[in-house]
């Protein structure tokens, strides 16, 4: 699902260059979940933003489900989010002139579905909000609104599922019923995710745990099976 060799991310910034990300390697098969764990400051946002094809590397080789991002331009990146991926960031990113049903069914009016609004309403069901429907994101709860956006990233069924402190914006027990569908809807979906999260309990229920420390990947480890469980 994603192949990186040697990946590089610089800006420059009034102070210089900055060397944001310096050479990650990384191959993670179809259906794997990865815990991606780091200080702040690490990277990891960035690199998820690379994955995304939100921001473009400076070097190195980059293949997320089989397509080249550093050799696509513009369009062709949309469309590969549009087609590939879900994404689900802290702050929930809602249009706030849009009802819950039409927050998720846009990635499919994208997608010229003639059934948006039917496979919004399941997915709005899925995550417990089918009685919701209508409700502006300002008149939902944070937790609410980050289920809108779980919908809205899976709707499409999405061959990769990049989440980036899902869950930092809301209090706990929320974010544990967040994160409790977020691993329900992958199971569903048989989707392939990675997991940016300052909660090692959270990372922990991911098969395989990546750390990041000043722009590299310092480890990459599989989570032994009964620790999953007892997560
Ligand atoms: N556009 C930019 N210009 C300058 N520096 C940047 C830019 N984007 C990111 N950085 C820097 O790159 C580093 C990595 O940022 P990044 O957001 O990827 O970290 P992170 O691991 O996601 O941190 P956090 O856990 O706080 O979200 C930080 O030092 C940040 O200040
Ligand atoms: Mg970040």
């Amino acid at each position: 699902m994603i192949e990186a060799r040697n990946l590089t991310f610089k800006v420059v910034a009034a102070g210089g260059e900055v060397n944001i990300l310096r050479g990650i390697d990384l191959e993670v098969g179809r259906g794997e979940a990865v815990g991606i764990v780091g200080p702040s400051g690490s990277g990891k946002t960035s690199l998820m933003m690379l994955l995304a094809g939100l921001e473009r590397p400076s070097g190195g080789v980059l293949t997320v489900a089989g397509a080249d991002l550093p050799a696509m331009d513009e369009d062709a990146l949309a469309r590969f989010r549009r087609d590939q991926l879900g994404i689900v960031f802290q702050a929930f990113h809602l249009i706030p002139t849009m009802t819950a049903l039409e927050n998720v069914a846009v990635p499919l009016e994208f997608a010229g579905r003639a059934d948006a609004f039917e496979r919004a309403g399941k997915a709005l069901a899925r995550v417990g909000l089918g009685h919701r429907l209508d409700h502006y994101p300002g008149q939902l709860s944070g937790g609410e609104q980050q289920r809108v956006a779980l919908a809205r990233a899976v709707v499409a069924e999405p061959s990769l599922l990049l989440a980036d402190e899902p869950t930092g914006n809301l209090d706990r027990a929320t974010g544990l019923m967040v994160m409790d569908l977020l691993f329900d809807l992958r199971v569903h979906l048989g989707t392939t995710l990675l997991l940016i999260t300052h909660d090692p309990a959270l990372a922990d229920r991911c098969e395989r745990q990546l750390s990041m420390a000043d722009g590299q990947i310092t480890s990459d480890s599989l989570v032994a099976p009964q620790t999953m469980l007892s997560a």
